[in-house]
């Protein structure tokens, strides 16, 4: 079945001092048409990487195996205008939105060219559409803001600016990297609710990257989890948080701070996360896995099928069998 985004057996390897570094090693996963879909995990594991495979905006001297297709069309094949295209139909918000945004030019002329170019609206056309937009993501004095320069704005404001320029796009896919990572914990919820908001009305599917499992939980229908260039696990996100079974998402689910619980008893993951390139044979979690065994170090789990979604752990059913005793 072919969705909106079909990423299959992804592997990316960037163009290492000495040697090749793997960033991505076969990762699958696939977004439904309004469907949203959260990808979590600690920092290095390949969350960005993966976003900047699907528009095609990967270091110099990458290499990319295996496929990504947009609504079935391989986007290995597209070039020029036809890739221009496709990318502009799939807009990335990222973390921070004053390295994407031209310093020197007004909110209005970077919210209008688009539509100024390839849709030939006139500039009045183009800044009365602009201004409605900037008023849905919450943007109070829509005109006003036109004239205004992005440093004139706050790191809120900027990015709901961002989110206006993408809904301006009339994307079916938004691509968001950790979009309020940056932001203070208010402006962060805000930001978050008018973004949800928008993409639920207009049935837009999503790709959300953040390090937080439960606004991924909260936001998406399902959720994947990555380490160290793989997914380990992808299922609808309630149960997923609820009931983890890959030991990685566990201990995810377990460090995650939450106010019901005492911050003495808050509990961090041991180690530190690898990246691909420093994972080792067999389950890139071995490592730091408190359920580790012998033939965790010798195979790579294969994603396999389970319950609602798919879990790369050899030791899934027992460890479940033993907790759910
Ligand atoms: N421009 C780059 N050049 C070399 N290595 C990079 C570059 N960008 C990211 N990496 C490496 O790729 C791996 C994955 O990074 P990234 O996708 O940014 O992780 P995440 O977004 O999950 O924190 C990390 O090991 C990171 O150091
Ligand atoms: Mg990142």
């Amino acid at each position: 079945m072919s969705g909106i985004l079909d990423i299959d057996h992804l592997t990316v390897t960037l163009a290492g001092e000495d040697r090749p570094k793997p960033v991505l090693s076969d990762v699958s996963m696939s977004i439904a048409e309004g469907e949203a879909v959260g990808l979590v995990g600690e920092s290095g594991s390949g969350k960005s990487m993966t976003v900047r495979s699907i528009i095609r905006l990967l270091p110099p001297g990458a290499r990319m195996e295996g496929n990504i297709r947009v609504r079935g069309v391989d986007l290995g094949t597209l070039r020029g205008a036809a890739l221009r295209k496709m990318r502009a139909e799939m807009p990335v918000i990222f973390q921070d939105p004053r390295a994407h945004i031209n310093p020197v030019r007004s909110v209005g002329d970077f919210l209008t060219e688009a539509l100024r170019i390839h849709r030939r609206m006139s500039r009045a056309a183009a800044e009365d559409r602009a201004a409605d937009v900037l008023d849905e993501v919450g943007v109070s004095e829509a005109r006003r803001r036109l004239r205004q320069y992005p440093h004139e704005l706050s790191g809120g404001l900027l990015q709901r600016v961002m989110i206006a320029s993408a809904l301006l796009a009339e994307p079916r896919l938004l691509l968001a990297d950790e979009p309020t990572t940056a932001l203070d914990v208010t402006t962060q919820a805000e930001v978050m609710a008018v973004m949800d908001e928008l993409r639920r009305e207009r049935g837009l599917a999503m790709l959300f990257i953040t390090h937080d499992l439960e606004l991924a939980a909260a936001i998406c229908d399902r959720t994947a989890v990555m380490y160290a260039g793989r997914v380990m696990e992808v299922r609808a996100s309630a149960s997923l948080l609820e009931r983890p079974l890959h030991p990685y998402t566990a201990a995810l689910a377990t460090a995650r701070p939450s106010i019901e619980r005492k911050v003495d008893r808050l509990t961090t993951i041991p180690g530190r996360p690898l990246s691909a390139f420093e994972a080792p044979d067999g389950c890139a979690f071995n490592t730091r896995c408190a359920h580790v065994r012998e033939s965790c170090r010798e195979q790579r789990p294969e994603l396999r099928t389970l319950l609602d979604g798919q879990v790369a752990c050899v030791r899934v059913e027992e460890l479940q069998a033993v907790s759910h005793d």
